[in-house]
């Protein structure tokens, strides 16, 4: 019986080593073939001369042939895990360490436009304002001429805008010459000429100016047009509107003034100041000593916009008006440079 114990473990212990010298799958087969082959097996020799034993020895044997044979398959086994690992590009032992943490997945942020952008449209939506959208690429008729900009005229270099190229010679003032959207007005025509009237609409959207950038240029930056289109709307509404998301947005009372301005698509027009929210209109450096802000143009909408859009000018009137979200969401947060937007820092980012 000494001897046969003494045996299996001698079996044990040299195909223990061999398992653990080799690296390929090859010589695992090898190995297999050497200890436990159904014919020819070490292993298996030991197993048929079990039935010349008797008794209490036959037991004993028999038990440690078995343990054996068990380490020897979960050897064989867990080296053929450890070869393919490494085949696959990992070291073998850390792919086998369960111990390891995992890795820790990193929670998205909204980006600070998309905050605001969210709150601005949720106090309009309380006002009763739908929100809509339009296409960032548009025609010239759409962002010029049907917003009545004569052609040639000036006020057009104000818009400094991306052209996109054409394939063919086009005529620069073709009303389908294609550009990036510099304002968010074009989205006016489109909607009015698709909607039943009256109408409130607020248009969020992204706008694209050729201009060099600096701390507060960028030349993608993001506006808010609202529409509002019914019988006998006049200025006195749109204070009243402005006023209320102001109050809302700020969470406290809010002045505001109108300035007289110009442009094509509003008469009269107007520029809106409102009072200073960090100094409360004493004046600061935020509001450059004026305690006022400057927010946005405004206007009623001009005749001319009205027909182009399919709408009759002496049924409905409207107002109309266009601000920067940039300037507002860094006003909340106390950003400082409009760069920090599209920088896709993500220390920047995870602030928020
Ligand atoms: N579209 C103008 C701009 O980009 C802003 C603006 C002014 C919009 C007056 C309006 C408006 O709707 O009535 O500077």
């Amino acid at each position: 019986m000494y001897n046969m114990i003494g045996k299996l473990e001698e079996i044990k212990k040299q195909a223990g080593e061999e398992i653990n010298s080799i690296g390929a799958i090859e010589e695992l087969k090898k190995i297999e073939k050497k200890y436990l082959d159904k014919k020819q097996g070490e292993l298996v020799q030991i197993f048929h001369s079990l039935k010349d034993l008797a008794g209490e020895e036959k037991i004993e044997v028999g038990k440690k042939a078995n343990e054996v044979r068990s380490f020897l398959i979960e050897a064989l086994k867990s080296k053929a895990v450890e070869i393919k690992a490494k085949e696959d590009g990992g070291s073998g032992e850390e792919w086998l360490d369960i111990t390891i943490p995992g890795k820790k997945i990193e929670i998205g942020h909204l980006h600070p436009i998309t905050l605001v952008r969210r709150e601005v449209e949720g106090i309009f939506k309380s006002m009763g304002f739908n929100v809509a959208d339009g296409p960032e690429i548009e025609t010239q008729w759409n962002n010029f001429d049907a917003l009545n900009f004569a052609k040639d005229h000036p006020a057009k270099d104000g818009w400094d805008t991306f052209w996109i190229k054409s394939d063919k010679a086009i005529d620069p003032d073709s009303p389908e010459r294609l550009l990036l959207r510099p304002h968010t007005s074009p989205v006016q025509i489109r909607y009015m000429k698709e909607h039943q009237l009256p109408l409130r609409i607020i248009i969020p959207g992204r706008v694209y100016r050729n201009e060099a950038t600096d701390a507060s240029h960028e030349f993608q930056l993001h506006q808010v047009e609202g529409l509002m289109v019914d019988k006998d709307i006049n200025v006195a509404n749109f204070k009243y509107v402005i006023l209320e998301f102001l109050k809302k947005f700020f969470k406290r009372e809010v002045k505001i003034r109108l300035r007289p301005s110009f442009f094509p698509f509003t008469e009269p027009s107007f520029e809106i100041d409102f009072s200073c929210i960090i100094c409360g209109g004493k004046g600061c450096r935020v509001c450059k000593q004026t305690g006022w802000i400057e927010m946005m143009g405004a206007g009623m909408v001009h005749p001319n916009v009205l027909k182009n859009a399919r709408v009759n000018s002496k049924l409905w009137t409207g107002f109309a008006f266009g601000f920067g979200l940039d300037r507002l969401v860094m006003m909340k947060y106390k950003i400082d440079d409009v760069r920090w937007f599209n920088s896709g820092d993500l220390r920047f980012l995870k602030q928020f």
